[in-house]
């Protein structure tokens, strides 16, 4: 199974501005036309509860694509199931992975947030990340990980200056 995770950050490394959760207030059109071709492309798109809860308001569920949400208490939101469309999980990553790639899907897009994205690292399943890196620097916020001690190493594939105020889009491939 391939992950490839997108992530949006400032330059001093936030993937929130402050506590605020709508990160749509400083992304940049550019990295919004960036992140919705992925979110297209993509047949299976998974999820933290809280990033879940974060942009619900742009979720626009469809046919033909499966967004799988973590949370540990995946009975509390039963009432919001949308079969095949939006589900709810509570199995670590490499349990998830298991079985969604004994359901065909071959490939996954990982749209955060900073615990699940740890989650995933932590047990090395992710194969590649697409940063955005925006120019601002916000002081306090999110990281794009949180909560384990990780050691990654990373290998850049391509970078992109998406406007002219100077949006990177950078490509890694994340060493397993
Ligand atoms: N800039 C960006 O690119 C970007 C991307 C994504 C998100 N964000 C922002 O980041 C924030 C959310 O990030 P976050 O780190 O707070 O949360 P998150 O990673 O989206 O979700 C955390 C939740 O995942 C569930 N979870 C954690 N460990 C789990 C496990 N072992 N098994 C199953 N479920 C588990 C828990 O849900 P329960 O509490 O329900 O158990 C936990 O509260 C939002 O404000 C969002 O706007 C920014």
């Amino acid at each position: 199974m391939k992950v490839t995770m997108v992530m949006l950050s400032s330059i001093d490394g936030k993937t929130t501005q402050g506590n605020n959760k709508n990160v749509y207030v400083w992304s940049s059109k550019e990295d919004q036309r960036h992140f919705f071709s992925l979110i297209k492309k993509n047949n299976l798109i998974v999820m933290g509860r809280a990033t879940y809860e974060a942009s619900k308001p742009v979720i626009k569920l469809e046919k033909g694509k499966l967004r799988i949400i973590l949370t540990r208490n995946p009975k509390k939101y039963s009432d919001q199931v949308v079969k095949d469309q939006l589900e709810f999980s509570g199995e670590s990553p490499e349990k998830l992975l298991k079985q969604l790639s004994l359901l065909g899907y071959k490939e996954i897009l990982l749209v955060g947030g900073s615990a699940i994205n740890s989650l995933f690292l932590k047990q090395n399943l992710i194969d590649e990340l697409y940063l955005t890196i925006e120019p601002k620097i916000f002081g306090s916020g999110k990281n794009i990980t949180e909560g384990q001690l990780l050691d990654k190493c990373l290998q850049l594939i391509s970078i992109k200056k998406l406007n002219k105020a100077g949006t990177l889009l950078l490509k890694y491939k994340i060493n397993k």
